[in-house]
């Protein structure tokens, strides 16, 4: 594997998101956001942290872009925290946040690595919450979009690279269905758990919501912005790679409508203009619908589409619906389980977060999968990797040795290489999650995703665990 493996152009980057990673929650005027109020309700976090400090690169930028360039790393993915730029979501622009962020863009392009930019990764600012519900309310559109906007005027003349949003599935679900993150909406059992909701709507409304929201700024941005700035717009999808658990009918048909229920659901708007067919007859009713206008507001825009891609699963056709009705209304829709076992046996050897095994093949078939259903768009993969637990009792040096991250990144990049050369697919670009170990939401520090090791109990120093040399050996590779 060399930088040869790869089209010319091809960008390598990490990735990392606002709450996750800035801390300093609340400097400069930073206003609160779902996130600071469900990490603080008792809880709703394992290990009863929060990122009001995370890994402090609010403080600490210029030390870590001096990493990512150590490595030889082109590009760098974070989020802008929306609650920095508008305090309380919408009203005065806070200067104090625009500076820090131009801060960050400059030290990434004095070094010569190219900011790709997430506008949304889950961190609303409490005070829409609060006024109207965000995400269900359509109110949410309008005041996205001035955010954005803002954005786009202050800093779209160094950056180039958008992402409206990041996963609006896993949002929609963990946040209005499941409710174990924020606004940890729910309904039926475990309301005992979660605020009330009506979880058999809310996540359809939400993700509705989303992608007039995606298709409203990149609208604003193609007739107002790109003709000066050049810039080109995407979305970020979690996705993972689904395969029958058995060669039935029904179990090759409820494959296909997990991938419907999980990514369908917003590339089929984005590139048809609707909501895939397996949704409309099942959701039925509960399923938005867009006017003729909003349709073709959606269909075509965007210019790339981000994968995060971590992980395959089996899907089996499920017609016991008892339990996820009771769990989790969208599963239950979709008429598919997903699991990562077959007769006991893991489809892969597993990593630390319980969901995530290691399936480097699902990787190339994904890409194919894109390719053929929506006619080979540009693809950036936006995150890819992999975590450690955070083992209090291993010593720092052991740590570093993160040899099965290793395997990880090249068995992924080798299959992503070949999806490329072999199988023609169109992908621009390659984000690891994540630079540095950070607070994985409702697993708070119990996880490892970082290049580099951050030593909690030591002022949040940062360690090269292996990888980082094997990125480097990558990256400057012919
Ligand atoms: C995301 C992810 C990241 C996670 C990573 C590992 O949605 O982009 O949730 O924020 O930390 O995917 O789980």
């Amino acid at each position: 594997l060399s930088r040869e493996s790869f089209p010319k152009g091809f960008a390598f980057g990490t990735a990392s998101s606002s709450y996750q990673y800035e801390g300093a929650v609340k400097e400069d005027g930073r206003g609160p956001t779902v996130w600071d109020n469900f990490a603080h309700s008792f809880g709703k976090v394992i290990d009863f942290s929060n990122a009001d400090v995370a890994v402090d690169q609010y403080h600490r930028f210029e030390e870590d872009v001096q990493l990512m360039s150590d490595m030889g790393m082109d590009a760098y993915r974070f989020s802008i925290a929306w609650s920095r730029i508008f305090p309380n979501g919408t009203g005065e622009v806070n200067q104090a946040g625009i500076d820090h962020y131009n801060k960050l863009i400059n030290a990434l392009l004095a070094k010569g690595i190219e900011p790709y930019v997430t506008l949304y990764h889950w961190d609303l600012p409490l005070a829409l919450h609060d006024k109207y519900n965000g995400w269900l309310d359509r109110q949410i559109i309008k005041d996205y979009a001035n955010y954005v906007e803002t954005c786009f005027r202050e800093f779209g003349d160094r950056v180039k690279y958008w992402i409206t949003f990041n996963e609006p599935h896993t949002f929609a679900i963990q946040g209005y269905d499941v409710g174990l993150q924020a606004p940890g909406r729910c309904s039926i059992l475990l309301r005992l758990f979660c605020r009330a909701g009506n979880s058999a709507t809310e996540p359809y409304v939400v993700a509705h919501n989303v992608l007039i929201a995606h298709a409203t700024v990149a609208e604003i941005y193609k007739t107002k912005y790109k003709a000066t700035q050049h810039g080109i717009i995407g979305i970020a999808f979690d996705v993972m790679w689904f395969i029958p658990m058995t060669n039935s009918r029904e179990d090759i048909d409820a494959t296909q409508r997990a991938q419907d229920f999980q990514f369908g659901w917003f590339m089929d708007p984005l590139f048809f203009g609707d909501y895939p067919s397996s949704m409309r007859t099942r959701v039925g009713n509960r399923l938005p619908k867009f006017s003729t206008a909003e349709a073709a507001l959606i269909k075509g825009s965007l210019d790339f589409v981000g994968i995060n891609h971590y992980t395959t699963y089996y899907a089996k056709h499920n017609s016991t619906n008892l339990i996820n009705i009771i769990l989790n209304d969208t599963l239950a829709d979709s008429g598919a389980i997903t699991l990562p076992f077959k007769n006991l046996k893991p489809i892969g050897d597993k990593a630390s977060s319980i969901w995530l095994y290691i399936v480097p093949q699902g990787f190339r078939s994904l890409m194919n999968y894109i390719k053929q259903k929506y006619g080979n768009p540009p693809v950036i993969i936006t995150e890819n990797g992999m975590d450690d637990p955070n083992n209090p009792f291993i010593s720092t040096k052991d740590a570093l040795k993160d040899d099965k991250r290793i395997k990880y990144h090249t068995d992924y990049l080798s299959n992503l290489s070949a999806a490329i050369r072999e199988d023609g697919c169109d992908v621009r670009g390659y984000f690891v999650w994540s630079l540095l170990d950070n607070w994985e939401w409702a697993a708070g520090y119990t996880s490892r995703f970082g290049l580099y090791f951050v030593d909690y109990k030591d002022n949040l120093k940062r360690y090269p665990k292996n990888s980082v040399q094997w990125f480097q050996n990558l990256l400057k590779s012919p």
